[in-house]
């Protein structure tokens, strides 16, 4: 959506609001020893207290508040009886409704104890979210975001995952632009117009970029089985650095 009113900002700041705090929450909480089930219930007991609801149990009937992903698990996992273990590379996604607005937010996360290269992988990542956030103003190329994303995942040695994409948001979990790509594109001739709701988020890799679906119809890991994570933040795009709601 484009939110042109101080009514549509407010409604998005909210809801914004919501799913950060819900995220903040959940990788406070995560732990060795606790299932993912149990860590989802944290996060989605969280979303009903603020009236706000889980937006991919809602909008696509997902079995899960949230969705929680063991690598090579890098999206859509489901919470389940899986016990989380210490040093092992996790993903977070939460995404929400509130007052008719929906956001998204997303953060991956090493539980316990980590290591250089999970590490490595993670600051790599977080600074091509916030790259692609600083090059989001209106009038420039869309692709910027998914050229930038691409640089700077190169810059530290990795790759981006090209199955994966973000995408516009507001009214709907998902709406148009319906792919905000995370790698350049130069047949993209879309632009950022201000006022835009968008959801960034990259997706980087050790492995050659390609994700499957496995056999329980949600979880889509990498196809090599190596390593991914992902950051993901909901803005607003004005002619200068983007409101970010979910920060
Ligand atoms: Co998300
Ligand atoms: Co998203």
């Amino acid at each position: 959506m484009t939110a042109d009113n101080e009514q549509d900002i407010k409604g998005l700041k909210a809801a914004g609001r919501v799913c950060a705090q819900a995220m903040k929450l959940m990788m406070e909480s995560a732990r060795p020893g606790m299932t993912t089930a149990e860590l989802d219930q944290i996060g989605e007991d969280f979303l009903k207290k603020e009236g706000a609801k889980s937006a991919p149990r809602a909008m696509y009937n997902f079995p899960g508040g949230t969705c929680i992903s063991i690598a090579p698990v890098i999206a859509h996992g489901i919470p389940d009886d899986h016990v989380l273990q210490d040093g092992e590379l996790i993903n977070i996604d939460v995404s929400a409704e509130l007052g008719g607005f929906f956001s998204d937010t997303g953060a991956s996360m090493v539980v316990g104890a980590s290591n250089p290269d999970y590490d490595r992988l993670l600051e790599a990542a977080k600074a091509a979210l916030m790259k692609a956030l600083s090059v989001a103003k209106a009038g420039k190329p869309l692709n910027l975001i998914g050229k930038t994303i691409q640089q700077e995942a190169a810059r530290h040695g990795f790759n981006v995952i090209y199955d994966l994409t973000g995408h516009g948001i507001g009214h709907h979990l998902h709406e148009k632009p319906s792919a905000v790509y995370n790698f350049h594109k130069p047949e993209d001739r879309r632009t950022l117009n201000a006022g835009l709701v968008l959801a960034i988020e990259p997706f980087l890799t050790t492995g050659r970029g390609r994700v499957v679906e496995k056999p329980d119809g949600w979880s889509l890991k990498t196809v090599d089985n190596t390593i991914a994570a992902q950051f993901e933040h909901t803005i607003i795009v004005t002619k200068n650095e983007p409101i970010i709601l979910t920060a």
